[in-house]
């Protein structure tokens, strides 16, 4: 056998093949004991050594997003079941009792996804990293520059930054997306730093822009590749925090905004370090472009597909209006007032797909409908799974806003999150989608120039394609 071995590829090869061999086995042997399958995990399949089945994760991607590889997978295995994405093991769980699992319970079951290149780009002494007693005591910091009071005192601030985008838009074809985008920018730049339009923001934007491509790009740090730009563009907009913090630490000056809250509780003995500070800034900031900017525009659509449900819209706009002085500014009771657009706000969030699956790690020993998730294995929540299963939503690809009339069953609907890693930015993006939907639908009609076919899936928030182009005329 060796001799014929030998003739077949040369003498001298067998010894190599032998040295490789004798040095990559006991890497190998380490590498299956690190995939032995512990007792009772669910179904599915861990797919190649090393890679697992992430190709066909990143391929999905392409295609119909990370729902459709989990769908592909539970018609397979059921509705949990394990796979082995970005070299960890996990576990794909739905339904409200997955979400309650992954989602509730404090930090004792469940921490972050821990994607250690996400980490990067979202920053190490940021929420998306930190675990525990840090996540905590941040989070706590920021919601309360994002919530209640705080936000109720900007309602008008975020109107007068809407009103002047409509304005742009008169008489014009507009690229929704696009504009959307823009104004939730502006939106953010100024609730979370006082920064007007001008030169300033529109520098800001540009790096942002580069900064927001690394969510979609390979994970490659080397110069020129999309990743390490989207770096070097973070270091960047981190030296213009720095510069504002420092401008107004010398002046003095009060800001009424979230990085002055955050300055504020810095002088705490419980309060947040410079760096946690700046790194925050830049995760609000991306947390709060495309996400409410891709929201905006999926409701746009709907609405467009819907006439009859814009027409309820429009009833409940019309009646707020005739209730208020002409240029009378929104108060944050009429805003809450305004209960059929809440439905349709819900309805547009379910349908946007702006966050499919929610990624935690398990802390301990995890069990669920009799299957075991072993600590340190990674799990995806499938909340579209749960948004879109039509014994929870029937003609769950309608849009139907009226579905909301009654309270859902607990955990069915989830379109923030949920647990201690529920987003900060909940208030912020409903009150920003009302006022914009507001003074959209009251005072224009608009005309879809090319039906939203495609969503990009390769983007961290799924984006439509073609950006919905419309033409914006007065009503
Ligand atoms: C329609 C708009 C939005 C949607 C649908 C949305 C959705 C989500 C979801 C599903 C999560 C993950 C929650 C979890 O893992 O349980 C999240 C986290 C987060 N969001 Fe949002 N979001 C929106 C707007 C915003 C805004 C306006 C901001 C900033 C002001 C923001 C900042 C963040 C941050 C910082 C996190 C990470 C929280 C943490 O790790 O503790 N989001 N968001």
């Amino acid at each position: 056998m060796r001799m014929a071995l030998e003739e077949w590829i040369g003498k001298g090869s067998v010894g190599i093949i032998g040295i490789l061999l004798g040095a990559f086995l006991p890497i190998v042997w380490c590498f299956c004991m690190s995939r032995r399958i512990p007792k009772g995990v669910p179904p599915g399949s861990l797919g190649w050594p090393i890679l697992g089945e992430t190709l066909d994760f990143l391929a999905c991607r392409r295609t119909g997003g990370v729902a459709s590889f989990f769908q592909l997978r539970r018609k397979k295995h059921g509705e949990i079941f394990k796979t082995h994405i970005f070299f960890c093991p996990t576990i794909v769980i739905a339904g409200p009792e997955g979400q309650k699992m992954g989602l509730s319970d404090g930090y004792n079951s469940v921490e972050a996804g821990n994607f250690e290149t996400l980490k990067d780009l979202f920053g190490r002494n940021s929420l998306f990293s930190v675990t525990s007693e840090q996540h905590k005591r941040m989070k706590r910091a920021i919601l309360g520059s994002l919530q209640g009071k705080a936000l109720r005192d900007r309602v008008q601030r975020v109107e007068k930054l809407t009103l002047d985008a409509l304005k742009n838009w008169e008489g014009k074809e507009v690229i929704v997306l696009k504009e959307t985008s823009q104004l939730t920018h502006n939106v953010i730049l100024n609730l979370l730093l006082s920064m007007e339009a001008g030169q300033e923001a529109a520098q800001l934007r540009e790096r942002f822009l580069l900064y927001s491509l690394g969510g979609k790009s390979l994970p490659i740090k080397l110069p020129g590749a999309p990743f390490y730009k989207a770096l070097q563009a973070r270091r960047e907009l981190l030296k213009v925090v720095r510069g504002i913090i420092e401008q107004r630490k010398r002046s003095g000056k009060y800001y009424n905004d979230v990085l002055q809250s955050m300055l504020q509780i810095q002088e705490s003995s419980n309060g947040l370090s410079e760096d946690e500070i700046v790194e925050n800034i830049i995760l609000l900031m991306f947390g709060g472009t495309d996400t409410t900017s891709t929201a905006i525009t999926r409701i746009i659509e709907f609405l467009a597909e819907n006439p009859d449900e814009l027409t309820l819209l429009q009833e409940e706009h019309d009646r707020v209006g005739r209730n208020l002085q002409a240029d009378q500014p929104l108060t944050w009771d009429v805003i809450k007032s305004m209960s059929y657009t809440y439905k349709v706000i819900s309805e547009g969030l379910r349908l946007s797909r702006i966050a499919d699956a929610l990624p935690r790690t398990a802390v301990k020993d995890l069990h669920i409908q009799g299957y075991k998730i072993p600590k340190g294995w990674r799990i995806f929540v499938d909340k579209e799974a749960t948004e879109f299963n039509p014994q929870i939503f029937d003609e769950p690809l309608r849009f139907k806003p009226s579905r909301f009339e009654n309270p859902l069953p607990p955990l069915t609907f989830i379109p923030f999150g949920g647990g201690p890693r529920m987003c900060p930015g909940m208030e912020l993006a409903t009150l920003q989608i009302a006022i914009f939907l507001h003074h959209f639908v009251r005072k224009y009609r608009w005309r879809v120039k090319e039906n939203l076919n495609e969503l990009d899936f390769t983007r961290i928030v799924p984006q439509p394609k073609n950006g919905l182009p419309i033409f914006v005329e007065l009503r």
